[in-house]
């Protein structure tokens, strides 16, 4: 219907759209490349293109969809892995070899495959179902009940539902709204750029358990929250995504690779597969959906990825699901969006971002959160998006607009980093905003002294700062001796709790229960050298051979470790009195 006027890197003009809609999705040129149209101006469409525009030229058509951007969610999401507007790479590539060639178009879902569908059995002929009712489910992998919902939209009386083997576009059920009738399928779509309905947000109480020491002890982020990862380059923003993704209990992880180099995501696409659950031995693929759009492809699509991914997570969300999401980097898709501000000449807010940026950022953590889902369910999506500021310096509009909105911050640390304490979270300036709403649940489910440790190697910690402050001036000889102690413990914290490394089988991933003992007896030694510290000198607790113990926690497996921690703590006591007995 229309005429490209002028193409312009990732944005295209077109004339006489008369009759399109904003944000519908149209396809441009002789090779109809997916884009979508962001500003209308009477006939004259600015289009989005999603592909590589090198080719396409002024003259060629344009036509509309006449439907918004949108992702197909049904069965056969889970494991797969989608580019920014939900094709599927592996698909792509077997269709077109390692360079995505233009114009294709490929289903999101898999449309032959048959799934053994399971009636809802409280759903009686004509009972009247509304938009997100649950009609029944597929068990798409073996640890992921895939429920199947009333698409948007739709409500009425249903009929014909049963079980049976079915595609994902077969009609499973009749919904008759006074005589308007809709077949369902198990596949619905879903307009990305909208946040889903729900009915009401819940105050988040539980942690995302995620394995990483310094996160769950120290700066917990809560099932349903938002955190933010900035950190200057190398400073370890993928690996802990990552980790997160690997070993977070969280049921559904979307993971989306935004804009960084394609060696990080050929990092995912060839280490998830392998990697089983601990708690279940199942493989984690089974509850991971992986976009990926990185840096050599087309950066309008890098700005869709992040809506294609949050849009997937309420999907499972309303099945009461606990989603967590992954944004590694959110400032990539920032930085597609002041590209594509840039070529449509709007006037530049700081830093050239375009003045909407921090409205953009707020919209998207929004969609987190726990919720009463529309079919009176609950569910949560965690959101955690890497920030790469130019230098690491976090006064830059994207780090400033995210921290205004997210609730846990881990400050990455360069210093720390360049010294390979990893993760590089600096314990001093990080913070939860959670630590209040999930008190309760730690003391439950761990016991007060969770907390009470918690902030008692905290205080340690903050206290070890002032002494190395002292100790650049005046030389640590001129410390009294409980300072010395103070500085010990400190280093016993740093070294053997809060640093974790990711590549050890054994370090890689500690229960909360494995983080408790670790972190009280690392206290416990405390205690002693404190009382120790009156009689004997500071020198003489520091060589104690018993702290050796304390340097071995984190290769012990979790499931030697009550024992382990048993026989540590009698032997820094044996220590301890030893050193006394010995000094009388
Ligand atoms: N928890 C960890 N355990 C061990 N090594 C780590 C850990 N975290 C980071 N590293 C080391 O730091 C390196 C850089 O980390 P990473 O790639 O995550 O940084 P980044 O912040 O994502 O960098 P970029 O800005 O380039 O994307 C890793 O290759 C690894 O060697
Ligand atoms: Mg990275």
């Amino acid at each position: 219907m229309g005429i490209i006027e002028k193409v312009s890197g990732p944005i295209v003009i077109a004339n006489k759209m008369l009759g399109a809609k904003m944000y519908d999705v149209v396809k441009v040129g002789d090779s109809k490349l997916v884009g979508e149209i962001i500003q209308l101006h009477e006939d004259k469409a600015i289009i989005q293109v999603y592909e590589d525009t090198a080719g396409i030229r002024p003259g060629e058509g344009v036509s509309t969809t006449a439907l918004p951007l949108s992702v197909s969610l049904g069965p056969g999401l889970i494991a797969n892995i989608y580019d920014g507007i939900q094709r599927p790479l592996e698909e792509i590539e077997k269709e077109s070899g390692a360079y995505i060639s233009k114009g294709i178009s490929l289903n999101s879902l898999d449309q032959k495959k048959k799934w053994d569908f399971v009636a809802n059995k409280d759903l009686k002929q004509n009972a009247e179902v509304d938009e997100g009712t649950i009609l029944g489910y597929v068990q798409e992998t073996e640890i992921i009940k895939h429920y199947i919902m009333v698409p948007p939209g739709i409500h009425g009386k249903i009929s014909g539902l049963k079980s049976g083997r079915h595609t994902i576009k077969d009609a499973i059920a009749v919904i008759n709204d006074g005589g308007r009738k809709t077949e369902v399928r198990m596949m619905q779509t879903r307009a990305v750029r909208k946040a889903g309905k729900y009915k009401n947000k819940i105050m988040v109480d539980e942690p995302l358990v995620t394995g990483q020491r310094v996160v769950d002890t120290f700066f917990p982020i809560a099932k349903g929250g938002t955190a933010a990862v900035p950190g200057a380059f190398g400073t370890g923003k993928t690996v802990i995504q990552h980790q997160l993704a690997k070993w977070s209990d969280a049921q559904i992880i979307i993971y989306i690779g935004c804009g960084e180099r394609g060696n990080e995501m050929t990092e995912v696409l060839t280490e998830f597969p392998e990697l089983k659950d601990p708690k279940t031995g199942k493989p984690l693929m089974e509850r991971t959906i992986l976009i990926a759009n990185t840096s050599n492809m087309p950066v309008a699509a890098r700005e869709a990825s992040v809506y294609t991914g949050i849009t997937i997570a309420e999907y499972f969300r309303d099945m009461g699901y606990d989603v967590a999401v992954m944004a590694d980097s959110t400032s990539r898709w920032a930085e597609a969006m002041r590209e594509v501000s840039a070529r449509l000449e709007e006037m530049p807010g700081e830093e050239g971002y375009p003045a909407y940026l921090p409205k953009r950022l707020a919209e998207f953590y929004e969609r987190g959160g726990k919720v009463e889902t529309i079919n009176g369910k609950q569910g949560s999506i965690t959101i955690i998006g890497a920030v790469s500021p130019p230098g690491g310096d976090i006064s830059e509009p994207v780090s400033q607009g995210t921290l205004r909105i997210t609730k846990t911050f881990w400050a990455l640390d360069a210093a720390l980093a360049s010294s390979r304490h990893f993760p590089s979270i600096n314990w001093l300036s990080s913070y939860s905003l959670y630590e209040g709403n999930l008190k309760n649940w730690y003391i439950k489910n761990i016991g007060r002294e969770f907390i009470e440790n918690r902030d008692e190697a905290m205080r340690i910690l903050q206290r070890e700062a002032e002494l190395k402050n002292i100790v650049q001036l005046v030389g640590a000889d001129a410390l009294p001796d409980p300072e010395r102690i103070i500085l010990e413990i400190g280093r016993m914290i740093r070294e053997n709790f809060l640093f974790q490394s990711a590549y050890d089988d054994i370090d890689t991933f500690s229960s909360l229960s494995k983080q408790h003992m670790m972190l009280d007896l690392i206290l416990h030694f405390n205690m002693l050298a404190e009382s120790a510290v009156k009689e004997v000198s500071a020198e003489k607790i520091v060589q104690l051979e018993a702290k050796k113990e304390i340097s071995k926690m984190r290769e012990i497996r979790e499931k030697d470790f009550a024992a382990f921690a048993e026989n540590a703590k009698k032997s820094i006591e044996n220590g301890f009195s030893d050193l006394l007995k010995a000094n009388q």
